[in-house]
C-alpha cells in the first residue's frame, strides 16, 4: 500500500529523524508522521502518542491499515508520561502551543541526553519554546520554515548539550532567520512579514484597552529591520 502522503509542515520532520531512529510522536492525531517513517523503514520502531482517545482509535486505525502494527504503537499519554520505557531517539511534538511542547519537555527531565533528538513544530509561542531551549542547556541542531494553508510554521530541531545560554528577542522569536538572507530561505519574509501583522493586531487590541505598548512597538519596529 502506498503511504500516506505528507504535507509540507509534516514533512519538515523527515530529514531531522535518523535511520534506525525509534521514534516518539507525542500528539500523533492521525500519526501520519510514524506510519511514513516506519513505512519507508527510516525508523526502526514508533511509539504514536496522544492525550485523547479519539486520535489514538484513528491513529490505531490507520497504523493497523497499513499494515504496521508490530512497528508503531499506539499509547494514551500525556505528553511524554510513560514513554521513557520505549527509549526513544527522536521525539517529534509537532502542531501544539510552544508553551504547551514547554510544559511537556519540562516534565520529562529524562530527555535532558544528547543521544536525544527534539524535533518540534510549534504553532503558536516559537520564542517560548527557543527560550527555554537556549536556557535549559539544549543546542538548536536545525531550523527550517514551511508553508501550508496561506501560513508559515518555524521547526526547531535540538538536543541537549548541558551549556544554558541566553538569548536575545529577535532570536527567540525567529531563530537563525533573524539574521539569514532572504534568498537562502524564500519563507524568511513572510515569516517575518507574517510575525509583524500578528504582533500589530496584539498591539492594537491593546491600545484600544488603552495599555500601553511601547516594547511591543518597538520589537516590531526591530523585526521590520529584518525584513
Ligand atoms: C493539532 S493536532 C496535531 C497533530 C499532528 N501532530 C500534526 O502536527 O499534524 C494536536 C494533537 O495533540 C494532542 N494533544 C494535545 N495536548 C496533548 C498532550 N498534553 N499530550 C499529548 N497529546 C496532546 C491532541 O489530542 C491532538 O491530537
Amino acid at each position: 500500500m502506498q503511504l500516506p502522503k505528507l504535507d509540507h509542515r509534516l514533512q519538515t520532520a523527515v530529514p531531522f529523524v535518523r535511520e534506525g531512529a525509534t521514534v516518539a510522536d507525542v500528539g500523533t492525531d492521525h500519526a501520519y508522521l510514524p506510519v511514513f517513517l516506519t513505512g519507508t523503514g527510516q525508523a526502526r520502531f514508533a511509539v504514536a502518542s496522544d492525550i485523547n482517545e479519539g486520535p489514538i482509535e484513528r491513529a490505531a486505525q490507520h497504523v493497523a491499515e497499513y499494515g504496521l502494527s508490530d512497528k508503531v504503537k499506539t499509547v494514551r499519554a500525556d505528553g511524554l508520561a510513560g514513554l521513557e520505557e520505549y527509549r526513544p531517539t527522536d521525539i517529534i511534538v509537532f502542531g501544539m502551543g510552544g508553551e504547551l511542547i514547554v510544559r511537556i519537555l519540562r516534565d520529562a527531565p529524562w530527555v535532558k541526553d544528547p543521544a536525544i533528538r527534539l524535533i518540534l513544530q510549534p504553532m503558536t509561542h516559537a520564542e517560548c519554546l527557543r527560550r527555554y531551549l537556549a536556557e535549559e542547556g539544549f543546542a538548536t541542531v536545525g531550523e527550517v520554515l514551511s508553508r501550508e494553508g496561506g501560513k508559515i510554521y518555524q521547526t526547531v530541531v535540538a538536543a541537549y548539550n548541558g551549556t544554558p545560554q541566553s538569548i536575545d528577542a529577535l532570536t527567540a522569536e525567529l531563530g537563525r532567520f533573524a539574521t539569514a538572507k532572504n534568498e537562502e530561505e524564500p519563507l524568511r519574509a513572510p515569516l517575518i512579514a507574517h510575525r509583524i501583522e500578528v504582533l500589530e493586531a496584539a498591539a492594537a487590541g491593546k491600545e484600544k484597552a488603552g495599555r500601553d505598548t511601547g516594547a511591543e512597538r518597538a520589537f516590531i519596529a526591530r523585526l521590520r529591520e529584518c525584513l
